[in-house]
C-alpha cells in the first residue's frame, strides 16, 4: 500500500492525470487493447489484478476463475513496460471483511446478467468504487464486451460523484467471432463453437433485415 501511494504522489508532482486499468487477470487481447488506449490517453498508468470475490454470486465460479499472475506480468511488460501493477490482497480492498455495498442503480441491474447474477453488480460497483477512491485516476477504462456493467459503473460513478472520466472501449473478438473473455478458457470446444454461432448469427440477421 505504501508503494501505491509513493506511485500517487509521483504522478501527481508530474502534474499529469493518469489511467487506471482495472481487471481480474487471465489478461488477453481484450484488456491489451484496453491498456493501448489508456497508453494513447495518458503517460502514466496502473492496471489493478484483482478477482474480486464479492461479484461472485457462486463460490465454485470463484475457485474456477482462471489466476496466472506470472504470465499476465508478461503481458503486460510486453505492451507497457512502464505500467505498474496493483495485485492487492483481499484484506487491502476489504479491510473491514467480505462486505458487498448495496447501490441504487436505478433498475440496470435488474435484467439481463443482474437477473440471472443476483448481487453481481453490487459487487462490481464495490469494488469498482474502492479502487477509484484508493487509486484516484484521472480516467479508467473498460471493455464495451460487458456493456451492461460499463453503463452501471457511468450511473454509479455520477451518483457517487467520483471525479473520473470513463472510457469505454471497443470488444476485441477471437477470428471465429466469439468476443475475447477470461471465462472462454473455462468452456469445452463444443460450447465455445457454439458461443461464436450466436455472433455469427446476429451478424447475419443485421445484414438481411437492417439495424
Ligand atoms: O470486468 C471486469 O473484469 C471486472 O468486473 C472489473 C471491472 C475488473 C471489476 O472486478
Amino acid at each position: 500500500m505504501l508503494e501505491l501511494e509513493r506511485v500517487k504522489a509521483l504522478f501527481k508532482n508530474q502534474n499529469e492525470g493518469f489511467a487506471l486499468v482495472p481487471t481480474m487477470g487471465a489478461l488477453h487481447e481484450g484488456h491489451l487493447s484496453l491498456i493501448q488506449r489508456a497508453k494513447t490517453d495518458h503517460l502514466n498508468i496502473v492496471i489493478s489484478i484483482f478477482v474480486n470475490p464479492t461479484q461472485f454470486n457462486n463460490e465454485s465460479d470463484l475457485e474456477r476463475y482462471p489466476r496466472q499472475l506470472e504470465e499476465d506480468l508478461k503481458q503486460i511488460k510486453s505492451v507497457a513496460p512502464n505500467a505498474i501493477v496493483f495485485a492487492p490482497a483481499v484484506s487491502e480492498i476489504y479491510p473491514e471483511g467480505l462486505r458487498t455495498r448495496s447501490y441504487d442503480l436505478n433498475g440496470l441491474d435488474t435484467t439481463m446478467e443482474g437477473h440471472h447474477r443476483k448481487g453481481h453488480f453490487d459487487g462490481v460497483c464495490t469494488v469498482v468504487e474502492a479502487l477509484l477512491r484508493l487509486i484516484e485516476p484521472t480516467s479508467v477504462y473498460f471493455g464495451e464486451k460487458d456493456y451492461q456493467q460499463l453503463q452501471i459503473i457511468r450511473h454509479m460513478v455520477r451518483n457517487r460523484s467520483i471525479p473520473v472520466r470513463i472510457v469505454g472501449c471497443p470488444i476485441i473478438r477471437e477470428t471465429s467471432g466469439l468476443a475475447m473473455s477470461s471465462r472462454n478458457a473455462l468452456l469445452p470446444e463444443a460450447s465455445r463453437k457454439k458461443a461464436a454461432m450466436i455472433y455469427k448469427i446476429l451478424k447475419t440477421a443485421k445484414s438481411k433485415f437492417g439495424t
